[in-house]
């Protein structure tokens, strides 16, 4: 039996363009857009029509930055691919790449197989895996293929955390060649975590013990300088690169170089380091542990190359690293040393919103809104045009968008399993109506309707954004 939806007499806005038009919905996907009003668009026949009068219809958002359940610091992050799922369709959500994590002296299929039994059959979204690499040994290498062949086409390597999920240089630059034969994508935590550590070692002795210093020991030139050397070694390996979670200045200016010169090197930036700061890192009576993640929130001046940094295409993705830890019972381990506490911020509910504020703001256009969330997230990992567009064929992973409803953002009524708001209230413009996830309704007039298990795993193409 097929199944018809048309939503009908919204701004359909994709990368591309906006036009007053009707979608036409036809089992999952996409069948067909006409004009608003004409012939053709009346001639749309079907089952459910959603009225999306003096609305958006916008790509579903995909968030290529996910850890739901990530073990660190001790503890696991506090979202499970349910509540995390749940969390994202509310924002207005529909895909998510979460990290596999391969700890040191498992194989890649060991990490990988674990992170596929905590996500099946649970989530409400579709979701895709990039692999965690700890441990580059020639095995590991070999297993890259094996994975690109299966659709986990990105890897993400560290040059922090050591005696965690650390690489060294070598290691480094064996990965990047392998990548560079296989049609991989390595993504790059780029902070230069073995100096980092010396400084953290050295602040904890002169009793700096709070978590603003957590800002302040991983300095914005330990990340450039970090982010200088990944580059040079993927141009060496002949690979592209993705730099993640990129805040500091000096950082976006190593791109922006690497750029100029006509290299395949992209970065990503999340809400947390365009609306938040090293003031809430400073935030009294612990409260500062609320925003300690890695890179870290930077003083406020940053904020400006950040925004124009996605004006001019330096950085092409704005991801959440939604890696929510509780304020009591984990982000307390910290307390009396900042370097215990678990890094990372609740958001992947607010990214959209908060990404539809900037338009309101005049820092981003539109459309530009759209492939900074939808499209090119889809298009670098091998999702392209299935998410990130509204177009014949494509996933019906839509939403509609009411401009004009205003919130506020707050813990009382967000759907993250995590007991504080990184935006806490926070009021922006803007507001996720209606969810569809391959036709399905997910959200249905700020209802729930979605079910744990609807979502899919997605398996990836090799990155389609390379010039
Ligand atoms: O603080 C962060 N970003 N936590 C998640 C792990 C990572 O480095 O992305
Ligand atoms: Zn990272
Ligand atoms: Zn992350
Ligand atoms: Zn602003």
């Amino acid at each position: 039996m097929s199944s018809r939806t048309v939503i009908r007499g919204g701004l359909v806005i994709t990368a591309s363009d906006e036009i007053h038009a009707d979608v036409l919905i036809e089992d999952g996907r996409i069948a067909a857009l006409a004009a608003s009003a004409t012939p053709a668009a009346d001639a749309f026949t079907a089952d459910r029509t959603i009225d999306a009068t003096g609305k958006y219809v916008i790509p579903g958002g995909v968030d290529a930055h996910t850890h739901m359940e990530l073990p660190f610091g001790g503890t696991f992050a506090s979202d499970t691919f349910e509540t995390g799922t749940r969390a994202a369709a509310w924002g207005g959500t529909t895909t998510v790449v979460d990290f596999a994590v391969q700890t040191v002296g498992q194989s890649l299929r060991q990490g990988l197989d674990t992170w596929h039994a905590k996500a099946e059959g649970t989530c409400a979204i579709d979701y895709g895996f990039h692999m965690i690499v700890s441990d580059v040994n020639q095995e590991t290498l070999k297993e890259m293929d094996l994975l690109v062949e299966e659709g986990v086409t990105s890897f993400k390597q560290f040059m922090a955390y050591p005696g965690v999920f650390y690489s060294d240089d070598g290691q480094i630059l064996r990965a990047m060649q392998r990548s560079a034969e296989n049609g991989g994508l390595i993504m790059m935590h780029a902070e230069n975590g073995i100096a980092i550590d010396v400084l953290v070692e050295q602040a904890l002795a002169r009793g700096e013990t709070d978590p603003r210093f957590h800002g302040e020991v991983r300095k914005a030139l330990l990340e450039a300088e970090a982010t200088h050397r990944a580059i040079r070694l993927a141009q060496v390996a002949g690979a592209p690169l993705y730099v993640v979670h990129v805040s500091a200045t000096e950082a976006v200016a190593e791109l922006t170089r690497a750029r100029d010169e006509g290299l395949n090197v992209f970065g990503e930036t999340c809400p947390q380091y365009l609306f938040l700061s090293t003031d809430n890192l400073a935030e009294p009576d612990f409260e500062g542990a609320k925003y300690v993640c890695s890179t870290p929130l930077r003083p406020k001046e940053h904020q400006a190359a950040l925004w124009r940094g996605l004006r001019t295409n330096d950085l092409q993705v704005v991801s959440t690293d939604h890696c929510p830890f509780c304020f009591t019972g984990q982000k307390d381990l910290g307390r009396g040393d900042f370097s215990k506490i678990p890094n990372g911020l609740p958001g992947v509910e607010n990214r959209m919103d908060l990404l539809h504020q900037a338009v309101v703001d005049g820092h981003i256009s539109r459309r530009r809104w759209i492939e900074i969330a939808c499209a090119t997230p889809a298009r670098m990992f091998g999702l392209y045009p299935k998410k990130g567009t509204i177009a014949p064929g494509a996933d019906a992973d839509v939403v509609v968008y009411d401009p004009a409803a205003e919130q506020v953002m707050s813990a009382g009524t967000h759907h993250m399993n995590v007991d504080y708001s990184a935006y806490e209230g926070r009021r922006v413009t803007g507001r996720v109506e209606t969810v569809l996830s391959r036709g399905v309704p997910v959200i249905t007039d700020r209802e729930y309707t979605g079910r744990a298990g609807h979502g899919v795993y997605t398996p990836r193409s090799t990155c389609q954004y390379l010039t």
